[in-house]
This record gives C-alpha cells, structure tokens and sequence, in this order.
C-alpha cells in the first residue's frame, strides 16, 4: 500500500502494528526531490531524524526491527559522520542498537576531489560503502514458533557476514534521484522478518522495498510525500513503469545517493 503523506503527519498506520521498518531517509546532500528541500543545516536535519525515528518506533510492535540505510559519512557541506550522529538520534529516540551491515557499492565515482594531491596537508578519504544501521524495540529475539522461516541456507550463511557487495541502483533508469537496488530491501526482509510480516518504509521514493515486501510475500506499506514519486511507485508495482521521466540529479548519470567532497584544498 503506497500511502502520499508526510511520515510526520500520517495516522493511518496502527501504532505497534510494525514488524520491520526498511528505510533509506534523505542524506541532506543536496538531491533534487520534487517535494523536499534536501539540505537542511545539519542540526535540524538530526531534528527531523530524531522526530522520525521516534514515530517509527511508536508504530513498531514489541520486538520491532529498524533497517536504516545511510551514508557512513560525507563531506558535502563539512565533513559528517552521519552514521554515528544517526545512530546516536535513534537511540534517543528509544530505537536500542544491534550491529551495522557495511554495503559496499564499490563505486568510487562518487569521488570529486582529492584534497591535497599527493600531500599529507589535507586529503580527503573517502569510503565508497554506505551502512544499514539494525536495531530494535525492547528485545531483539523474537520467540514465535509458529512462525517459520523462508531464508535459504546459502542467503542466511552469506547475508549474516555483514559486508554487503553489490552495485547500486542508477537513478536515470529508475527515474527518481535517489533509488536504493531493490536487492538491498530483499535481503534485509528475508533477513529480518517472516513472510506475512508488517514492513514499513516512510520514504518510499520509487517503491523498492514494497517491490522486494510483493516478491519475499511481506505485506507493505510505504509513505511517500511526494504525488510523482507515489505514481512512480505504483507504475512499477503494477509493471507499468516503462521509460523513467527526467529527474532532477546534480548529476544524473552518477550514484546521487552518495556524499561528494566539493571542495579542493591545496
Ligand atoms: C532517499 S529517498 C528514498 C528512495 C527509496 N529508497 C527508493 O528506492 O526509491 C527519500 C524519499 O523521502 C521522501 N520524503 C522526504 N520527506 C518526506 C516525509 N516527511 N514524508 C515522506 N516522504 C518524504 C522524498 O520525496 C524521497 O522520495
């Protein structure tokens, strides 16, 4: 279910009735939604990250999970290390830590400047991997033997090492600015939930965690806030996405999800 709504303000969603929140926010970095202004100065961002949080969580059940992907770390706008402040918003908002998966996209086209070239002076270092920060309401096991598990040996053997390697999605083919691959939600709902579950991703953009909640026999539920992204979301669901509309990417060709270091210190 695609609802268009700001995740803030929705109360169409039962509180507690969340099984597993899947979910890539926006990085403050400057992408060109249509409906959200991304670059917010760095306090408020963690504002709004905090008062999200805090709403998945009232809308998680006991035992509910949270898959937060975001960058590690960027430099656009000062260096950050957005993984451990975001961390650190979701425990204040009440979310307890689990461990941290590493995806690596191998993409290091991410990169556009050096700093200072060939100096210890100030180089920039830059890791071409993004996170998935886990964590949890109340207690990590869940205990129901009714349940039964649908993970393959080989995913579960695989997927518990928890550096991820695959490439990550472009934004022209999908035709939003910052779409994850659809394989990132897959893995992390065959993971972490059982089939029949509650998956929630309050930003939705195109629609890929509820593709992988439609393929992995999860029900879902996705906010979006933008009315094209919701269309967009659902022509893909229903098979009719056909060519992607033009998006407003800094630079379309390249992976927009990603931090840029702008700037070059000699
Ligand atoms: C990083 S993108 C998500 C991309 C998504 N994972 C995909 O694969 O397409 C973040 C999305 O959050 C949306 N958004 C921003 N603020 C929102 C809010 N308050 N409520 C719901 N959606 C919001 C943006 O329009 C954008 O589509």
């Amino acid at each position: 279910m695609v609802l268009q709504e700001d995740f803030l303000r929705t109360r169409r969603i039962a509180d507690g009735s969340v099984d597993l929140v899947v979910t890539s926010p926006p990085y403050n970095v400057e992408v060109g939604y249509s409906a959200y202004e991304d670059n917010l100065p760095y306090e408020e961002y963690l504002a709004f990250s905090r008062r999200w949080l805090a709403k998945a969580l009232k809308l998680a059940r006991p035992n509910g999970r949270l898959c937060l992907n975001v960058p590690l770390d960027k430099n656009k706008g000062g260096q950050r290390a957005v993984a451990a402040d975001l961390t650190h918003e979701a425990r204040a908002a009440g979310w307890r830590y689990q461990s941290t998966i590493v995806w690596n996209e191998q993409n290091i086209s991410r990169r556009t400047a050096w700093g200072s070239w060939m100096s210890p002076s100030a180089p920039f270092v830059i890791a071409p991997v993004e996170v998935v920060l886990v964590m949890f309401k109340g207690e990590w096991a869940r205990r129901e033997r009714d349940r039964h598990p649908d993970i393959a040996r080989d995913e579960f053997v695989e997927w518990t090492n928890a550096v991820w390697t695959f490439s990550g999605e472009r934004a022209t083919r999908v035709g939003h600015p910052a779409p994850f691959p659809v394989e990132l939600p897959r893995r992390l709902v065959k993971l972490f939930s059982y089939r029949e579950d509650l998956v929630l991703d309050p930003f939705l953009g195109s629609g890929s965690t509820l593709l992988a909640c439609r393929e992995t026999g999860r029900r879902g539920i996705g906010v979006e806030i933008d009315p094209a992204y919701c269309a967009l979301a659902a022509r893909r669901l229903d098979g009719t996405a056909g060519a992607p509309r033009a998006v407003r990417a800094a630079q379309p060709e390249a992976p927009v999800r990603a931090r840029t270091a702008t700037s070059t210190t000699m």
